[in-house]
């Protein structure tokens, strides 16, 4: 790590739980010793800027489509392609997915928020108990500092109304931080395995040349660290003794009653969605701002209104066929299996499926 990036941590010591600000003494909350804060972009920036030192190069802006083994290791993109001895698919879900990751990880998106605020408690701070809630403090403006409330996860594709989600947030500040006047709101996701360990390990028919990393479970400071370790210990063929436990194959009972209780989930939302989908017609006209997935010819289809554009795609996900779902807080469509996402005009945003929905009609006007 450069030591630019080092130098933004910063040591939390160890404190009494009376000290904790409002509300957290009532939640019978303990504050953990030696805890780090980062800001983990200038981190991103400090491990780039060590990358290019050492000769690495960096691609931006590229969504990766397919990976080959045959011959050297080679990923593709629209219009472009980089090869080399190792690849480590680090995209959250893999988008390459020989070993099925995507039945043995849950998709979880989960919602934050920016303050001004004039005094954010200088601690970090998240709840044990009912909703989760994670208090932060983070540079603001100047010599200002920003209050960051986050929480109200829920699994992808299946809340019905998001932006309730992020109202949650904004009600439970507006009581515990009275001053707090939001500046910034957003949401993101990470996924979850069966027994909460990351999935780390080789590529199943990746000729020991793909590796993969996921799983962080909401914990990707530490967990995304740990995983580093595993992998390039194996890369460098001097594997860490406890990563073991990350590699695939756990096969503990835990973890198989963790994956039936995911994959039981992945069912009963898919057949909920394709009957909401079935049932309701989809409306002629959506106003702006707004989307909705419904029945139109013979599959369900999704409309949107955005920025005067209305747009109607085909519904249903392209990894492997699950209806969307119209999420209003994100303005796209997510789906309720596996956690894909795609805009309004139908490009994915993440996930695992690699290819767009059908556009069905497109309208500037
Ligand atoms: C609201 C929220 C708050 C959190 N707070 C904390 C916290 O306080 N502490 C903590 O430790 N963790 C926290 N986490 C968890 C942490 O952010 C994640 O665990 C971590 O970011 C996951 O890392 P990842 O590399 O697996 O995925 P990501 O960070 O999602 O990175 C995956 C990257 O792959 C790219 N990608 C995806 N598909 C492709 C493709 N086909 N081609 C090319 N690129 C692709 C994506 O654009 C993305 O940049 C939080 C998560 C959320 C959602
Ligand atoms: S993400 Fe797998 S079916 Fe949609």
């Amino acid at each position: 790590m450069s030591s630019s990036a080092a130098s933004r941590t910063r040591a939390r010591g160890a404190r009494r739980s009376d000290d904790l600000p409002v509300p957290f003494p009532h939640a019978g909350g303990v504050l953990l010793a030696d805890q780090a804060q980062l800001d983990p972009m200038e981190l991103l920036h400090g491990l780039v800027a060590d990358l290019r030192a050492a000769g690495g190069r960096v691609v931006t802006g590229a969504r990766v489509q397919h990976v080959s083994v045959i011959g050297r290791p080679t990923v593709r993109w629209d219009g472009g392609r980089m090869s080399s001895d190792t690849i480590v698919l680090a995209t959250g879900a893999p988008t390459v997915d020989r070993a099925l990751h995507f039945a043995r990880l849950e998709p979880q998106r989960s919602y934050a928020l920016a303050f001004d605020h004039p005094d954010p408690p200088d601690l970090m701070l998240l709840s044990a108990h009912g909703s989760s809630r994670s208090v932060r403090d983070a540079p603001g403006d100047g010599a200002a500092r920003r209050l960051l409330v986050g929480g109200e996860g829920h699994t992808v594709g299946r809340a019905r109304h998001e932006q309730g989600h992020l109202d949650r947030l904004r009600e439970w500040t507006a009581e515990h931080f009275p001053q707090a006047v939001e500046t910034h709101h957003w949401s993101a996701q990470d996924y979850t395995s069966p027994d909460a360990l990351p999935r780390v390990g080789l590529l199943p028919l990746g000729r020991g040349r793909v590796h993969v990393a996921t799983g962080f479970a909401k914990w990707g400071m530490t967990n995304g660290a740990a995983a580093a370790l595993a992998v390039s210990g194996q890369i460098l063929g001097d594997p860490v003794p406890w990563a073991q436990r990350l590699h695939r194959g756990r096969g503990r009972l835990p973890a198989a009653v963790g994956m039936a209780r995911i994959n039981a989930g992945v069912a009963a939302a898919g057949s909920l969605e394709l009957g909401r989908a079935a049932l309701k017609p989809l409306p002629k006209h959506v106003p702006e701002g707004e989307g909705a997935v419904g029945r139109e010819g013979l599959l369900p289809a999704g409309r949107s209104t955005i920025d005067g554009r209305t747009c109607t795609v085909t519904a249903i996900c392209t990894h492997l066929g699950g209806v969307l779902e119209w999420n209003d807080a994100d303005q796209s469509y997510d789906c309720p299996l596996h956690g894909s996402r795609f805009a309004p005009t139908g490009e994915v945003l993440e996930g695992p499926a690699t290819r767009a929905l059908a556009l069905r009609d497109d309208d500037h006007s």
